[in-house]
């Protein structure tokens, strides 16, 4: 059997550590379906609340892609439309609220293969007689509590990193108007566009120019109660230092020159987030739309 070794735990850091919203991808470069395959089975293999697996995706492929799927891609974001424009594949990840309605079939499945439970048949026995019958009637609260939306982020999450791993670069975006993507994509009623994720090669230095800010460590994690601060160890910091978890901080020296060669490349003005009126533009026509 394969010992766990410092290498197994270095790859894992590693890919963190160089995980980037990477806004500049190269257009002309597709991505290998076996790449976004691995990026899907990773996020499969999330874990879910009662294994729903809610988490859905359609992955559209420029080369392949439908002009309509194409044109249905958002005008723009609140920092970056050009993304989309340029974006080789973008994953749209949903939310299938019919999977939190089959959730009995999942606690089956899992009671089964011996996950849940000591006794089989006592606990399929258990299931249908309380713990099914107790999510259904808790169901809006589960929902509510945004705990199926913490398993998406999750699983995409995973596909994130293999994304990294794998030397592709990716970009989460938030769609405002998804009216367009929904008749293009033929989204059942049940879905809901959670997020979409451009991937691609990065047209820019993968480092991006360092680790974007975070607020200090200390001002996030407690121990014990609100207030105390998680000690942080400065060996461990040094470890993740080395092992490229940490790494150095936004801005390097050269990424002021290399915006404004991304930006030519890109024709993109000096600011992101120019297409605002587009976007205006684009809601208010959704907004007559629906009258
Ligand atoms: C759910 C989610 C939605 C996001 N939406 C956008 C977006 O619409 N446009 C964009 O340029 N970046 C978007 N981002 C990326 C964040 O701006 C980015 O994660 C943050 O600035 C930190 O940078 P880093 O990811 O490189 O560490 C989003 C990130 C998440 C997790």
């Amino acid at each position: 059997m394969k010992q766990e070794s410092q290498e197994d735990h270095m790859e894992l850091r590693e890919a963190i550590g160089r995980r980037r919203s990477t806004r500049f991808l190269r257009p002309y470069k597709p991505v290998e379906r076996e790449k976004i395959q691995r990026m899907l089975e990773a996020a499969r293999l999330a874990s879910f609340w009662g294994n729903v697996q809610a988490l859905k995706a359609i992955v559209i492929e420029r080369a392949s892609a439908s002009p309509e799927v194409i044109a249905a891609l958002p005008v723009g974001t609140a920092i970056g439309g050009f993304q989309f424009r340029s974006a080789p594949v973008v994953i749209v990840w949903c939310i299938d609220y019919q999977a939190i309605i089959n959730q009995g079939d999942r606690l089956h499945e899992l009671a089964e293969v011996g996950a849940l439970g000591v006794d089989k048949e006592k606990t399929h026995a258990y299931l249908d007689s309380t713990l099914i019958p107790f999510f259904k009637a808790a169901s809006e609260r589960i929902g509510g509590a945004g705990i199926t939306e913490v398993d998406c982020g999750q699983g995409i999450a995973q596909a994130t990193l293999v994304a990294y791993e794998q030397g592709l670069g990716t970009c989460l975006l938030a769609a405002l108007n998804d009216r367009k993507m929904r008749k293009a994509l033929k989204l059942p009623d049940n879905f809901k566009i959670v997020a979409l994720q451009t991937v691609g090669y990065p047209a820019e230095d993968p480092a991006t120019g360092g680790q974007r800010p975070r607020l200090p460590f200390e001002e996030r994690f407690y121990l014990n109660g609100y207030g105390q601060s998680f000690p942080r160890n400065p060996k461990v910091v040094e470890e993740l230092k080395q092992q490229k978890m940490l790494q150095d901080p936004a801005p390097s020296p050269d990424r002021r020159a290399e915006l404004q060669w991304l930006g030519k490349a890109y024709g993109l003005s000096d600011v992101f987030g120019d297409e605002i009126p587009a976007i205006i533009k684009d809601l208010a026509q959704a907004g007559e739309e629906s009258k």
